[in-house]
């Protein structure tokens, strides 16, 4: 497992190198809130367009959407948001600080498990998600004073009782005060998938089983909001419902269960650093849930849900929008009568894409010493991002600053443009700049000497085992459309 320091240095390294900032930092950031920088923003976007691709161009029976963040706030009664979305938190009174409770138990079964006491914490989290489960919130308090469980910040057991809080931010949509009507910004993208379900069945003539997929914007006032992007107030999700006939989601379900997980390998996750975790206790809406874990530097945790939400969230939609939301299914059952009318079961694929960015960063950030061959030591600090993923694909630099040299790197840099996003750097040394494309996770660099002007050839390094070799200017843009394939 990778360690606490070394996620400080990623943090510290993706700031340094344009990935991320905090939010508004010259006002001294906003707590949970950050901002994707020029690096940044275009990893992201390589991960969306790789999920958008898996799941609208190669599927037959998938479509996209791009609903509004707003929504009629009847869509958050009908979920059960306004009711339901709610954690269980506790206050410590000396330091006035929220916990959430599970955080709170998991933080020091964590602790036991660090000092070599596995079998205590495995009882202790056992025994938190049965009372979970039970929302027996006496139980739960006794369970962390019993446990000498104290706050971070003050040190003591002073809790106040455990209480539910509402993560839905709140908003006045209309411009006359008192006339506004309270609305909320959405806590997950899922909704505006349900209420556009009928649009998309009608308008695209779909045949269930079919999915409908979304990225966006997601919102929830985190209480415990730590551990750099993987636990945001203001988020994105990439999510697909996929509709289906009553009585097959379970199949459905493990389908797209093996499906999700292939999927984090495909984009080069190691399969050693994913694995499953079956939920204890099930949300108000599913008959069978997972998560996909990947293991962040400070451990395994949820990087996406999986879950089979029956007919809830449809039925839910039709009962408060009085709108019929049945599918009307003419395949034969077995006794060849047409299925008939229904309201679809839905297996949803649920992914943070700011968690799915934190752990392609985590698993590309390396720290590399090795002796060169006179004895002396080398190190650099690399991000061996996917060549795919990666923000450039390609850094073109002219060996130095004269002779015609930069002159032949732009034009080769024009040409490339049109294929992937590529750098030109003309600045400090070779080797400087080199180290600097590692930083960045620049999968190629081509430099242009002095030898391209009598040859048309260039030498071309690969970023992960720093090698070199001569290739000619025709074969540039054809080498790097190979590896990002
Ligand atoms: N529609 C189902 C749903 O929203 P969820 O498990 O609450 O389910 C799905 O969220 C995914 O969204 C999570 O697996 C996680 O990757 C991401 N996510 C949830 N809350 C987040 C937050 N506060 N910050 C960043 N990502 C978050």
């Amino acid at each position: 497992m990778a360690n606490e320091n070394n996620f400080q240095d990623i943090i510290a390294h993706c700031k340094e190198y344009g990935y991320i900032f905090p939010s508004s930092e010259i006002y001294d950031g906003l707590s949970a809130v950050y901002d994707y920088g020029q690096n940044g923003v275009q990893l992201k976007k390589n991960i969306r367009d790789q999920w958008w691709k898996s799941m609208t161009q190669l599927q037959d029976n998938i479509v996209g959407i791009d609903a509004a963040i707003f929504m009629h706030p009847l869509t958050w009664k009908a979920s059960g948001h306004v009711d339901n979305f709610s954690d269980p938190m506790i206050d410590n009174k000396d330091s006035q600080k929220r916990y959430r409770v599970d955080h709170l138990i998991e933080g020091h079964a964590e602790k036991l498990e660090q000092e070599g006491r596995k079998e205590e914490a495995r009882a202790l989290l056992a025994k938190m998600d049965s009372l979970l489960a039970k929302d027996d919130f006496p139980a739960l308090k006794e369970l962390i004073l019993s446990n000498g469980i104290v706050c971070a910040v003050s040190g003591t057991a002073n809790w106040s009782d455990i209480r539910q809080f509402n993560l839905m931010f709140q908003t006045q949509i209309g411009s006359v005060s008192g006339e506004a009507d309270t609305i909320y910004l959405r806590p997950e993208t899922a909704q505006g998938i349900f209420v556009n379900f009928l649009n998309v069945q009608k308008t695209g003539r779909m045949k269930i089983p079919f999915g409908i997929a979304q990225t966006g914007k997601a919102f929830r006032n985190e209480i415990v909001a730590r551990q750099f992007i993987f636990r945001m107030r203001e988020f994105e999700q990439m999510e697909m419902q996929f509709f289906v006939r009553p009585g097959t989601e379970l199949d459905w379900y493990a389908h797209w269960k093996a499906e999700r997980k292939k999927w984090h390998e495909s984009i080069g996750i190691p399969a050693d650093k994913l694995r499953y975790h079956d939920h204890v206790k099930l949300a108000h809406y599913a008959n069978a849930a997972v998560d996909i874990e990947y293991e962040f530097p400070f451990g395994f945790k949820e990087l996406e849900g999986i879950h089979s939400r029956t007919d809830y969230d449809l039925k839910q939609h039709q009962g408060l929008s009085k709108k019929k939301m049945q599918y009307y299914d003419n395949d034969l059952d077995e006794n060849g009568k047409p299925y008939g009318n229904y309201i679809p079961y839905v297996v949803e694929t649920s992914v943070g894409l700011d968690r799915l960015f934190l752990a392609v960063v985590s698993m590309s950030y390396k720290e590399e010493k090795w002796q060169k061959e006179d004895g002396t030591e080398d190190s650099r600090v690399v991000m061996r991002i996917p060549p795919k993923l990666a923000p450039y694909k390609l850094a073109i630099l002219p060996l130095v600053k004269k002779d015609g040299l930069p002159e032949i790197a732009r034009d080769l840099m024009h040409e490339c443009k049109e294929f992937f996003h590529t750098f030109y750097e003309e600045k400090d040394s070779i080797g400087k700049r080199y180290r600097r494309m590692d930083a960045i996770g620049t999968p190629y660099c081509v430099t242009v000497d002095h030898q391209t002007k009598e040859d048309h050839t260039v030498t071309i390094r690969d970023r992960d085992n720093m090698t070199q070799e001569r290739i000619h200017l025709n074969e540039v843009i054809q080498k790097i459309r190979e590896a990002i394939k």
